[in-house]
């Protein structure tokens, strides 16, 4: 697969993820702490009526440099205890704004490096959810996992607790790149880890990798993708590295050994893209790769593909996403409610029995509307205009009207061969794949006079 060069000038530009819309730079300083709480009780009448819970843990043993997480390096195993007690005490918060006959579809722990816990605090929080809530018949419970801190007891703990997705950050597997961005080793080597993560038929394994760290080239990461693509696991994620130093300072330091130009990065992106395609992965999104008979791969083919903060997702399992920890977003219906990003303001709060959500934003009806063409888009790469119009209870034109489109821009993006639009249906083309984020940003009358500053969009 190539990406043609010159549309890569034209359209790599800050762009919003569109992991949310409003994207989370939209949301604002919570001030009326009623109305968010009402927003969390209002959520119990809308669809889906499922919860999924995020749990953020902050904490690492070692800073990556390129990290754009929200991230805390400690030892310090008074903070930690504090923190997971105070998640505890969360949960309690929680759980009576919540109908009883609401019951759990997911679980998704992030981080930071949630295994970085012991494990009897991960099965402390485990057990305070089940005690307080009910789970559908199979939950998808997930753990985003730093190999450095994983032993096969710890996944035969996990297993119990009943997850059933992890996740390996490994990033790249050629040692020169992942000391220079100060990675920790793995605490196994990672065929044994995985060879007995496989030994569970239940477990679906992602993998994560990154494209754009200094001293990547062709030939090196060809021989990463190659190997993670024998490990064999269910998805793979090759991000693109997001370089934010006006965010995160510590990435500055990665640019004195050089990072690879725009037409490298492509380059690697590429080639990775090739590898996995011929082992047969299904392209899911930017950056995610499932097996064909995976549920994403599924879900795309009948274009039931969802996204959130946590990432792909089917319909299916996904519910209203109430998060719990420092930094995180609950992403109900018509509501997004981020928590502080201090662990001390956050322990403070609970301890106070106020929810500690310092930023929020409202979705209106139209915003819900242009949320979904975005999700369209960016998931399913296809979109039925009639169908949203039904939806809505709106004529088509009106459809177009609210998203401000241009459609002279829509047939630039036609003549350049990114998609085709007939019949009040949009397709992107495989080309036109890698330029989702532009395609849907022309849906997005927020971009019209854009002031905000997002990554570049590949
Ligand atoms: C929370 S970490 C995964 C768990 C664990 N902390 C680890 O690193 O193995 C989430 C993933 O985000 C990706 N990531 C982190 N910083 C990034 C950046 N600046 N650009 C692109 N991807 C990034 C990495 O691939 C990482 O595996
Ligand atoms: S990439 Fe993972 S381990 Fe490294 S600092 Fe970020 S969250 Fe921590």
């Amino acid at each position: 697969m190539k990406i043609d060069q010159l549309l890569y000038q034209k359209y790599n530009k800050p762009t919003p993820r569109y992991t949310s819309y409003p994207p989370a730079n939209y949301f604002k300083e919570m001030t009326d702490y009623k109305t968010v709480i009402q927003a969390i009780e209002n959520s119990n009448k809308e669809a889906p009526k499922n919860i999924s819970i995020y749990i953020h843990i902050p904490f690492c043993g070692q800073l990556c440099t390129y990290c754009g997480c929200n991230t805390l390096i400690t030892n310090n195993k008074r903070l930690i205890n504090d923190y997971v007690d105070t998640i505890l005490k969360e949960i309690e918060l929680l759980k009576p704004l919540l109908d009883d006959d609401r019951k759990i579809s997911q679980i998704h722990w992030g981080g930071g490096t949630p295994n970085f816990l012991p494990i009897t605090d991960i099965q402390k929080i485990m057990h305070k959810i089940y005690a307080n809530f009910d789970t559908i018949t199979q939950p998808e419970i997930a753990m985003e996992c730093h190999p450095a801190h994983l032993t096969k007891s710890y996944v035969d703990d996990l297993v119990a607790l009943g997850f059933n997705r992890l996740s390996f950050g490994i990033q790249d597997f050629n040692e020169q790149v992942l000391e220079t961005v100060n990675r920790q080793k793995p605490l196994l080597p990672i065929d044994e880890i995985i060879g007995h993560i496989k030994s569970y038929p239940q477990i679906s394994l992602n993998l994560d990798f990154i494209y754009g760290l200094p001293y990547q080239n062709l030939k090196d990461y060809a021989q990463t993708i190659h190997k993670a693509a024998e490990l064999s696991p269910d998805r793979l994620a090759v991000f693109s590295y997001a370089h934010v130093p006006w965010i995160k300072k510590q990435q500055k330091s990665l640019e004195k050994f050089g990072l690879p130009s725009a037409e490298e990065k492509i380059a690697l992106f590429e080639q990775a893209y090739d590898i996995l395609t011929a082992k047969d992965y299904v392209p899911i999104g930017l950056d995610h790769f499932a097996k064909p008979a995976d549920e994403l791969s599924q879900a795309l083919k009948t274009k039931h593909l969802h996204r959130n903060f946590q990432g792909y997702c089917t319909l299916e399992t996904t519910g209203q996403v109430y998060a719990l920890g420092v930094s995180g977003i609950s992403q109900l219906s018509s509501a997004y409610l981020q928590n502080t990003k201090s662990i001390t303001k956050y322990i403070k709060s609970i301890n106070q029995g106020i929810f500690p959500i310092e930023k929020y934003y409202f979705v209106n009806q139209q915003e819900k509307l242009i949320r979904d063409i975005i999700e369209q888009i960016m998931c399913n790469m296809y979109i039925d205009f009639k169908s949203v119009a039904s939806k809505y209870q709106l004529q088509v034109e009106e459809i177009y009207k609210i998203t401000q489109v241009d459609f002279n821009i829509l047939k630039e993006f036609e003549t350049e061969g990114l998609l085709n639009f007939k019949n009040d249906i949009l397709e992107l083309t495989r080309q036109g794949q890698f330029f989702m984020r532009n395609i849907a940003a022309s849906f997005d009358p927020n971009m019209k006079n854009n002031q905000k500053n997002f990554s570049k969009a590949l």
